[in-house]
């Protein structure tokens, strides 16, 4: 049975929540939006905020096929959109010819006909499955030249494609679209005014740590209370790549592997290679500046534990 769109902006986020996605109500809200509004819901960010899984999430909440076209330099319309079966439209005139029929507009009609298309990506998201409309997305569009940004804009205004030899072919039942991109360039007006958009920022320390329980549920809880606020103080300085909640979850796998269950120096020198990926980053955090984070964050823990502790009756 397929899941009937939410209804109202709670419902989204509990849609969110089933499948382990921790959303704030600015993203509900437009995620709520673009479902009932039947747009594509553009979403950028910095790498590793969450902006595929919701593509994900949504599929699974909804109990849609998910079709995913990842996008790369030079991709074009025979990898993402049609092509023609060359091989079986040959076998097809053969054949013909074979039988005698050498009809020239038969042949083309029956050449150029639907059997012979072979459905990529796009063109697979128009058709249901099963009565249901699946969830496209198209991943990191700004690896992507200009030109392919053109061709969409016809599907995601019209969710149609038009094939030069056969017509228009228009979905029955839109899609749901889901567009993300890391900035790495800027994606043309004409496309995002199809599209709603939202910015997926980093997590506020209480939905990250909400995240790492959801996600990492071994993790001891004062050693994922103390990668998050690491990660958080990280982010903060001026490095030339911030961890995403990718490496805040894979650190806490990490040191769950290696038996911990609060962060040391020696620790966290040892394992800087989970969260950052650049050497000048590395070796800055390595210096002082690691140390010193370190010391913050076990400071304000015992002093919150001190005013816990004095609130606390009887204590
Ligand atoms: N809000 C969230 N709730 C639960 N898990 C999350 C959330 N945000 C991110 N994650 C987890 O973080 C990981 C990275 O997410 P995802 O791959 O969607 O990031 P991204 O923004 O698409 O990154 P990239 O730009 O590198 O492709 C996934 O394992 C995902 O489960
Ligand atoms: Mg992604």
């Amino acid at each position: 049975m397929t899941q009937k769109l939410p209804t109202s902006i709670d419902e989204t986020l509990n849609l969110l929540a089933q499948s382990s996605y921790v959303a704030d109500r600015s993203l509900a809200t437009v995620l709520y939006l673009s479902l009932k509004m039947q747009r594509p819901l553009f979403l950028e960010g910095e790498a590793g905020v969450g902006k595929t899984e919701i593509a994900k999430v949504l599929a699974e909440g909804l109990d849609r096929p998910l079709i995913r076209l990842q996008c790369y330099e030079g991709l074009d319309i025979s990898s993402a959109v049609y092509e023609w079966n060359y091989a079986a439209q040959m076998v097809d005139i053969r054949m013909r010819e074979a039988s005698g029929d050498t009809n020239r507009d038969a042949m083309e009609d029956g050449v150029f006909s639907e059997r012979f298309l072979i459905r990529r990506p796009i063109m697979q998201a128009l058709q249901q499955v099963d009565g249901r409309a699946p969830v496209l997305l198209i991943d990191e569009l700004d690896r992507t030249d200009e030109a392919f940004e053109a061709f969409l804009l016809e599907i995601l205004s019209d969710f149609q494609v038009t094939i030069p030899e056969l017509g228009t072919i228009k979905a029955a039942e839109p899609p749901i679209v889901i567009i993300t991109t890391n900035r790495t360039r800027e994606i043309h007006d004409a496309l995002k005014r199809r599209c709603l958009y939202h910015w997926v920022d980093y997590p506020d320390a209480e939905r990250e740590l909400e995240i790492v329980k959801l996600k990492v549920p071994g993790a001891d809880a004062q050693l994922s209370r103390e990668i998050v606020e690491y990660v958080q103080k990280l982010r903060t300085m001026e490095l030339f790549k911030n961890p995403g909640i990718a490496e805040t979850l894979d650190w806490a796998t990490a040191l769950i592997e290696l038996d911990k269950v609060a962060l040391d120096p020696q620790t966290v020198s040892d394992t800087l290679g989970v969260i950052l990926k650049y050497q000048d980053d590395i070796a800055a955090i390595q210096s002082s500046k690691g140390a010193e984070i370190l010391k913050e964050i076990k400071s304000e823990a015992r002093s919150q534990g001190a005013v816990a502790g004095a609130a606390a009756p009887g204590v």
